[in-house]
């Protein structure tokens, strides 16, 4: 089993390696967070754009949400059909004890960030979890066993929402009569869902959003409200005693953070700024915002590693250093380093040998500090991506 974890502010690139290493027979599994997410895959330079559903989606026969989602089902019932209108139709099991987001958790969302300014994707996930942590949650086998009303007029009266909202919400979670009219959605009780999980080949525990941005040790008012951590899978998924052997933790050799909150090596101003949300593209899946960006912060990845227990990592996105003078990073112990960069194109390079002598350099000084890096990634297709057998550390 692999799990594969944001080790900065989420958007690290999860989805292409999740989709790298999938092949037909592995179960890609979703355990966290829910539409707030946006994974960008590339396939021959066509971009797929996934919220909910898990990136293997692409390859694998068998996708699965389960665990600490969160299930918009309007949105997750789009995304199957965008999927569906694209040519894909993995069977897609989803667990019926997640719970839902309603237009209530979106509402307050929009409320609640108006006066929090946490900059939040607005997709209800901070008051849906609350629902939930309040033991006010609907969940799918709730509105299966028609007992959602009753839940829906006690948020009302916690939160003192006006009853006339009501028939909106109530008409939401009839949603899932549309979601079980796809042939390929298949419901599964908690004790299925561990079971297939027990007995499948091959499994990836694809993550959402990063590190900084988990609840519990995240930065704090300013980050999810949902687990992002490797180490939270066998939590939250009920099995004390999973097996994952390939702990990945992916990140960029920069930072970017959409949203607000702390930012240590954030660029404020100026042309590395410019060139990283350029050549990098850094503009939010999901909600369309320029992702702040800055230097690469090994005191935080290393407190990432220690999180998550990573036994391996992926560094994505060297490519959009390319053409940058001086590249600047912040050591473990809290100094400034100052590497050359170089002008060489490297999206087509196939082994660490390839790569030019400074980008090599670069590679070895953050790999001497968080070891060990097994992925290099320098173009956002499949094939862009370079693995490596252990780096040689001078
Ligand atoms: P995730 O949320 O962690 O899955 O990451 P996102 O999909 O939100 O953001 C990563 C973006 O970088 C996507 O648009 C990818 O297509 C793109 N990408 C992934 N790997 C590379 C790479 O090596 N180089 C470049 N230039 N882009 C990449
Ligand atoms: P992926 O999976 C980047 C950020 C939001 C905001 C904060 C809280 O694509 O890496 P929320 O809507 O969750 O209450 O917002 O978390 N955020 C993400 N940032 N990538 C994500 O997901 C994110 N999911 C949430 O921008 O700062
Ligand atoms: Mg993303």
């Amino acid at each position: 089993m692999i799990s594969i974890t944001g080790a900065q502010f989420g958007d690290e690139g999860k989805g292409k390696i999740t989709d790298y290493l999938s092949t037909s027979d592995t179960l890609v599994v979703r355990w966290s967070g829910g539409p707030n997410a946006g994974h960008t895959i590339q396939v021959e330079g066509k971009q797929y754009k996934l919220k909910l559903i898990p990136s293997g989606a692409l390859r694998s026969e068998e996708v699965m949400i389960t665990g600490n989602c969160l299930i918009d089902l309007g949105k997750l019932i789009e995304e199957i059909s965008y999927l569906k209108e694209e040519g894909f139709t993995p069977t897609i099991i989803v667990d019926t004890n997640c719970s839902l987001i309603l237009p209530m958790h979106k509402m307050q969302d929009q409320l609640n960030d108006a006066i929090l300014n946490i900059g939040t994707t607005k997709s209800g996930i901070g008051p849906a979890t609350a629902s939930f942590v309040s033991r006010t949650a609907i969940t799918i086998q709730d509105v299966m066993n028609h007992d959602e009303k009753n839940k829906i007029q006690t948020y009302f009266k916690l939160h003192h929402i006006d009853e006339q909202y009501f028939d909106e919400n109530i008409n939401e979670t009839k949603k899932l009569i549309s979601l079980m009219e796809f042939k390929n959605v298949v419901l599964l009780k908690r004790e299925l869902i561990i079971d297939i999980i027990k007995n499948a080949k091959n499994v990836i525990f694809e993550g959402a959003q990063g590190t900084m941005l988990d609840i519990n040790h995240g930065t704090y008012p300013y980050c999810t409200s949902t687990p992002c951590l490797a180490s939270a899978i066998p939590y939250v998924m009920g099995i004390g005693d999973l097996q994952i052997k390939r702990n990945i933790g992916v990140f960029k050799p920069y930072v970017t953070r959409v949203g607000n909150g702390d930012f240590p090596t954030e660029i404020l101003d100026g042309p590395v700024k410019e060139h990283l949300q350029s050549i990098g593209k850094e503009v939010g899946t999901n909600t369309g915002r320029i992702r702040r960006v800055g230097w690469l912060d090994l005191k935080a990845l290393k407190r990432a590693q220690e999180l998550n227990n990573f036994t391996e990592l992926a560094i994505v996105k060297l490519d959009v250093l390319t053409g940058l003078k001086t590249i600047a990073v912040l050591d473990t112990f809290g100094d400034w380093w100052n590497f050359e960069g170089w002008e060489e194109d490297i999206t087509n390079c196939k082994s660490f040998s390839d790569l030019p002598e400074n980008a090599r350099v670069f590679i070895l000084f953050v790999n001497y500090a968080i070891k060990q890096i097994k992925f290099i990634s320098v173009g956002p297709n499949r094939e862009q991506t370079i693995e490596i057998k252990a780096l040689e550390n001078k």
